[in-house]
Parts: C-alpha cells; sequence; structure tokens
C-alpha cells in the first residue's frame, strides 16, 4: 500500500494551485531626468502553499517593485500574477484586481502602523475592515498578539514601544487575516541588530507553523539563507538564479550570484581541455586550473572562462602537494575572525583567498601549499 500511497501524494503535490503564480513581468519607470529604468525584466516565478521564496539582491535591482506589483499596489507594463488560483493581474486583457481584492498580507520595512490607535485597533484593522463580528475579532486579535509575543501591549500605541515590538505588532496584523499568504519587504533591516536575530527565527518557526506561503524580500544573504526554501537571486531587474539555499552556494549558475552569496577566489582564464564527465582544465594566471562546468553551461576549447572556488574550499598546508589544483605560496596576512581563520596566500601572479579552522592553520609568512578540489571549483561564463 505504501507505493500507491506515494503516487497519490506525488500527484496531489503536483496539481497544487500556487500561491503566487507571476509570468513574465515587465514593469518600467520613467526617472524625473527622463531616463527609462526596466525596474523588472521579464520574471517568471511561483511560490508554492506554505513555502518561503526570498529575493535575495542589491539594492535597486528591482527587489521591491516585483513585491508591489504582486500586492497590486504597482501596475506592471507586461505580464501576468495569479495568486491562490486567481488572476488579480493581466495586461494581456487589461485585468486589474485592486490591493484590497488580493487576498494576502503585507509586512514593511518602515511597520506602516497607524499611530493614533492602539496595537490592538491596528491589528483589528483588517478585520474590521472584512466586517468580522466583534466577538470574533477580539477572539483572534488576542490570539495573534500572544503568537508575537506581545499580548500585555494590546492598550499601546505605536511610538509608546520599541522598534522590535511596533514590527511584531505588524506581523500580527498581517498574520490576523490569515490569507495563506503575506510579503514581506526587508522587515527586519529597521529592528536593532540584537532583535534582528530572535524575530528571524521566531518568523520562521511561526510560518513553519501556520504554514502560510512568503514572498520575502532581503539584501542579506545570511538572512536568505537562513530563511528561504528557495532564494531567487535578482540582480538588474532579472532572476538570475532560482534554487534552494545549498544549491545557490554550491553550485552558482553565474558569477554575479557567486559573488553576492558569500566570498569567491576567481580568475579569469582559457579553456584548455574537456574531460570526459564534465570536467574542463583552464589556463589561467596561476597555471592550469581544474573546474566542474556550471550547470546550463557548455564550453569548447578556446573558450573565455571564469573559474570560481570558496575561500574555505582551499586546503592549506606545510607540506609540498603535488598534482592537480595545488600551488606553492607565502601567507601574506591571517586573521582570526571567530569561528575560523581567513587567509590570504601569495602565489606569485595572484593572490587568493583560504578559510581554515583550528590552531595548526599555518600563520603569516609561512610558506605553503594550498590546494583546491577540482569538484569545488566552478567554471562560469564570463558574463
Ligand atoms: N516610483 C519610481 N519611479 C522611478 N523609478 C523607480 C521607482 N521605483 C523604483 N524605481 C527604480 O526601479 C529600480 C528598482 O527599484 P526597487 O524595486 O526599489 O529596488 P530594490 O527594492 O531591489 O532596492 C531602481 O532603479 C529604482 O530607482
Ligand atoms: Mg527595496
Amino acid at each position: 500500500m505504501g507505493v500507491s500511497r506515494e503516487t497519490e501524494e506525488t500527484t496531489l503535490n503536483q496539481v497544487q494551485t500556487p500561491a503566487i503564480e507571476v509570468t513574465n513581468l515587465v514593469k518600467r519607470f520613467q526617472r524625473r531626468d527622463g531616463e527609462r529604468v526596466q525596474a523588472i525584466d521579464d520574471i517568471s516565478l511561483s511560490v508554492n502553499p506554505g513555502e518561503f521564496v526570498v529575493l535575495l539582491g542589491p539594492s535597486g535591482c528591482g527587489k521591491t517593485t516585483l513585491l508591489r506589483c504582486v500586492a497590486g499596489l504597482e501596475y506592471p507594463d507586461a505580464g501576468r500574477i495569479d495568486i491562490q488560483g486567481k488572476t488579480k493581474f493581466n495586461a494581456d486583457s487589461k485585468l486589474v484586481v485592486p490591493a484590497e481584492g488580493r487576498g494576502l498580507s503585507m509586512v514593511f520595512q518602515s511597520y506602516a502602523l497607524w499611530p493614533h490607535m492602539t496595537v490592538f485597533e491596528n491589528v483589528a484593522f483588517p478585520l474590521r475592515q472584512m466586517k468580522v463580528e466583534k466577538s470574533e475579532i477580539k477572539r483572534r486579535v488576542t490570539g495573534a498578539l500572544k503568537r508575537v509575543g506581545i499580548p500585555h501591549l494590546a492598550d499601546s500605541h505605536p511610538n509608546q514601544i520599541s522598534g522590535g515590538q511596533q514590527q511584531r505588532v505588524a506581523l500580527a496584523r498581517a498574520l490576523v487575516p490569515n490569507t495563506g499568504l503575506i510579503l514581506f519587504d526587508e522587515p527586519l533591516s529597521n529592528v536593532d541588530a540584537r532583535v534582528r536575530d530572535e524575530l528571524r527565527f521566531e518568523l520562521l518557526e511561526m510560518q513553519r507553523e501556520i504554514g502560510f506561503a512568503a514572498l520575502y524580500v532581503t539584501h542579506d544573504q545570511s538572512e536568505a539563507m537562513t530563511m528561504a526554501d528557495r532564494i531567487a537571486v535578482l540582480g538588474d531587474g532579472k532572476i538570475r538564479q532560482l534554487a534552494p539555499p545549498e544549491e545557490v552556494y554550491e553550485r552558482p549558475a553565474t558569477r554575479y550570484v557567486a559573488g553576492f552569496v558569500g566570498t569567491i577566489n576567481e580568475l579569469e582564464g582559457t579553456v584548455t581541455e574537456l574531460h570526459a564527465g564534465g570536467g574542463v582544465s583552464v589556463d589561467t594566471a596561476i597555471g592550469k586550473v581544474g573546474g566542474q562546468v556550471g550547470a546550463g553551461s557548455q564550453y569548447v576549447v578556446g573558450d573565455q572562462v571564469a573559474v570560481v572556488w570558496r575561500p574555505e574550499n582551499v586546503r592549506v598546508t606545510l607540506d609540498e602537494v603535488s598534482g592537480v589544483n595545488s600551488w606553492r605560496g607565502s601567507i601574506d596576512a591571517s586573521v582570526f575572525v571567530g569561528t575560523h581563520r581567513e587567509a590570504l596566500i601569495d602565489l606569485g601572479a595572484e593572490k587568493i583567498r583560504a578559510f581554515g579552522m583550528g590552531s595548526k592553520f599555518p600563520d603569516a609568512e609561512a610558506q605553503v601549499s594550498a590546494t583546491v578540489s577540482p569538484e569545488d571549483v566552478w567554471v562560469l561564463p564570463r558574463d
């Protein structure tokens, strides 16, 4: 019976309606100086029920614009937006459902609470709009305030409580209508660093418990890594990679993604050999480097590429090491950063970074061998 149940579950998963489905979305702005900006450049993305998808990218890459388009606060120039199976925007058929008809909640960086209302009234607001009965409002608001840990603040006004507490109020207000879908625009950026970690984990716990779908904007890669089921790395209005955090980190599709998530060593070079099994040799300033071809790429001998690897994958030893991807050099600088040691190794033609653990990590000026496995080296397009 086990087999048939599994098949059934798989089928159910396949037919589940996405919480959000964005198709070929385009949004342009005209700047004051007349210059046109393509803030969203043909983005397609879906978020499954209960899934936590993070939009990650540097300032100005289009994260807020994409979120505001989904929320109905901004109207795209092209494309389509479906929310929980219902079309809310379609440029082709000129269908536009306004924000209040989209059936979702949003949490902003700026909290956006009504200063003249108490905490209780702020959280009750969406329910009053939905004409929920009074006793039911009382029950649900009390429950939501309890869930975000501030039942004792119900009668306070926003200016009487801290930033972290205000964001808890905004979160309760987003939870209370039970929409199954919440959009977040850098909700923790204005909160004290001390409270940020706490809120991050609480929010994640709530999301897992309640099971709402989340589309969450941040420019903070560690926030993205810890929270996301999948990360969409954005650059210049386009999705550069959409994958689970481990995959974005361990198998970056482009140099842009590799450099944005974590620290990298990168060298430019020319493909000199193609090996069976997908390996490639690249001629660089430090000689031959062996690596793997990144997902979706194919090369021929002579192609101009970049080789990229992470400092934590560099093994540093005092002994001479021979073989592929081993280089002799001297340690230029070595600093202890608490969890590990970071070193800059001078290989002559180039300097590379290496992260290592433990007291055996060589000191500055030591002559060392630096080795990286070809499995940890990615051969990526020059971009
Ligand atoms: N209302 C607007 N008018 C003109 N340009 C805008 C407007 N909103 C956003 N932009 C531009 O669109 C691009 C993306 O902005 P935004 O979505 O806010 O980026 P992010 O949230 O990733 O920092 C930027 O170049 C920004 O200057
Ligand atoms: Mg923004």
